[in-house]
């Protein structure tokens, strides 16, 4: 039996990086896993035959998590797909940085909308099936920056800190119907997302981590379970750092 034996779990903007590993952890651990992605290219087809050879029930679906309607429709064919929904990993993101002087409406709009809305989007689709199982664990990814904010990232910053508002709010709301809301906040992690920044940036990072690497998918990952998980039957409301003891 594994962790997450018979659950369903959806997460978001998997075909690659952070959700796909957290989507291959669930999976080892004996989850069905419905994820989506803008468009399930050759990424998100490689990613369901890396889940399938785990022995699991898998299905990746295109949708814009930005689209309230898109993701009102997904979360019910997901639920008639696959019967319940237990675990929601609110993960696909985007950058667009740039100082605030410099900001365009287009870049904060875009980035809010994926960030953030998405999240506020499939809480709104899964907690009322999740309210009549009376079980089901909301994981938000967040950002050290949505705690501690950084120059040249605020549209970014502020989407991570509202999906910080966001769990801890729903986790009031709906602890007494068995659902727990949790957010992770991830560091310097190396993925698509981080492979853009220049080596200066990167050197300029690694410095400031006293474990002197940058994360895997899999360091995200693991908290990922640990929060899907009975494991942490009585954790609610909390932001867990995957950052290597940058901050503290
Ligand atoms: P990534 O860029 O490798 O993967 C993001 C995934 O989200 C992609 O597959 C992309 O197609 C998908 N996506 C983008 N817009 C979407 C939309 N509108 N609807 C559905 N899917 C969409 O990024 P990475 O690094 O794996 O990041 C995953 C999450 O972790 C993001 O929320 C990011 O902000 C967060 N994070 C990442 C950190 C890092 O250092 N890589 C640090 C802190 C947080």
């Amino acid at each position: 039996m594994g962790l997450l034996t018979g659950k369903t779990a959806i997460v978001t903007g998997a075909a690659r990086g952070i959700g796909k590993a957290i989507a291959m952890k669930f999976a080892a651990e004996g989850a069905n896993i419905a994820f989506t992605d803008l468009v399930i290219d050759e990424n998100g087809q490689n990613t369901e035959k890396e889940i399938a050879a785990l022995g699991v029930k898998v299905k990746g679906y295109a949708s814009n998590a930005a689209s309230f309607e898109d993701t009102a429709k997904v979360v019910e064919q997901i639920h008639a797909d696959f019967g319940s929904v237990d675990i929601l990993v609110n993960n696909a993101g985007i950058t667009k940085d740039g100082l605030m002087m410099r900001m365009s409406e287009a870049q904060w709009d875009a980035v809010i909308g994926v960030n953030l809305k998405s999240a506020f989007n499939f809480i709104h689709a899964c907690t009322p099936i999740m309210m009549r199982q009376k079980s089901g664990s909301i994981i938000n990814m967040a950002s050290v920056v949505g705690v501690h904010g950084n120059a040249g990232q605020c549209n970014y910053s502020a989407s991570k800190a509202g999906m910080i508002g966001l769990a801890k709010s729903i986790a009031q709301e709906l602890g007494s119907r068995g659902i727990r809301a949790n957010a992770i906040a991830p560091g310097f992690i190396i993925t698509d997302m981080t492979a853009k920044l220049s080596d200066e940036v990167k050197a300029e990072w690694a410095k400031k981590i006293p474990l002197r690497r940058g994360g895997t998918p899999e360091d995200v990952a693991n908290i990922a379970l640990f929060l899907a998980s009975d494991m942490s039957s009585y954790v609610s409301g909390q932001v867990i750092q995957v950052d290597g003891g940058m901050n503290m």
